[in-house]
């Protein structure tokens, strides 16, 4: 990765090289710590954070969820976000930002109300998720084997650390079997997310996704909706069983880090004619339009760093 040059600690600014945590900080053993992927893009007017608050109050309600009692408000949380980009003097067209709550050292055992909490911003120069080309030509996704946790034993709406073993996993089966993203489905067999973003796909003209009930409540997922509503698509959000995507016109995921990547296969069947499908190219391009700053209408979602 592209180290920056600092990292917003705990209310201070320390040397990238120096944000360090002891071996025996409590997240690092047993897995309970919250995260955000927040992005900001170079607009004409320069850096803006697209949707600042509502990722940093998902931390703060992931952290909730978790029994994590983050001693930062979200505008303290977003002014330092918005410290940080300025800090750092990027220059690229992209800054991923990742806030990030977890425990530290001090208390061993899995009980961890006397941990104290760590609160960490940090952002560097990051290019496209799954590929520019993968942007542009669409990538290959595999249904993992393995099943998201149901939800009487899992919080996938926190966006946790721990529900990333199960990402993690489904990821690394998917590219060893020459893929470039998994799709889980939930226990019940339909789709829930892929394991680092939202499932899209275009049904005779009709844009579907699934429910949020076993997956993150997706920005992006909720932002491609209103784009596509504002251009009169129909949308539905419903269940999606396994044999449909097989036979969709176009498929894309959704995500902050996976802005909109098409999917040109999935489990060996070729989606549509194989390549990026009409709907999704046109709202890849409004997408990038709005995040770039370059559509009036959406200018609320951008927080301009001057
Ligand atoms: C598991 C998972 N689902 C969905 C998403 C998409 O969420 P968002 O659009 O809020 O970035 C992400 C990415 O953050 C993710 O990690």
């Amino acid at each position: 990765m592209d180290a920056a040059k600092y990292i917003w600690m705990n209310g201070k600014f320390v040397a990238w090289d120096d944000a360090k945590v002891h071996v025996l900080s409590h997240t690092i053993h047993y897995g309970n710590g919250v995260i955000e992927g927040t992005k900001a893009y170079k607009t004409a007017k320069g850096y803006a954070i697209f949707r600042l608050n509502e990722h940093t109050t998902r931390l703060k309600e992931s952290a909730k969820m978790t029994l994590i009692n983050i001693p930062y408000s979200v505008e303290e949380m977003n002014q330092a976000q918005i410290d940080l980009i300025k800090k750092n003097e990027f220059v690229g067209d992209n800054v991923y930002l990742r806030p990030f709550a977890f425990l530290g050292y001090g208390v061993m055992g899995v009980y961890h109300k006397d941990a104290p909490v760590e609160t960490v911003m940090s952002a560097w120069e990051w290019g496209a998720y799954l590929g520019e080309d993968g942007l542009k030509k669409g990538i290959k996704l595999k249904i993992a084997s393995m099943t998201r946790p149901s939800n009487t034993s899992n919080m996938g709406k926190a966006k946790a650390t721990a529900n990333y073993l199960n990402s993690q996993m489904a990821k690394y089966e998917a590219i060893d079997c020459g893929y470039d993203e998994a799709l889980l489905l939930d226990d019940q067999g339909y789709v829930a997310e892929a394991s680092g973003a939202s499932f899209f796909m275009v049904v005779n003209g009709i844009l579907v996704s699934p429910p949020s009930d076993n997956a993150l409540v997706s920005i992006t997922q909720k932002t491609v909706i209103e784009i596509a509503q504002d251009m009169g698509i129909k949308v539905e959000r419903r269940r999606i069983s396994r044999e449909e995507l097989y036979v969709a016109d176009e498929a894309f995921l959704t995500g902050t880090a996976a802005e909109i990547t098409p999917v040109r296969i999935i489990d060996a069947r070729e989606i549509g004619n194989g390549s990026r499908g009409e709907m999704t190219e046109k709202l890849q391009s409004t997408y990038f339009d709005i995040v770039f700053g370059r559509n009036a209408k959406y200018e609320h979602y951008l927080t301009y760093i001057d």
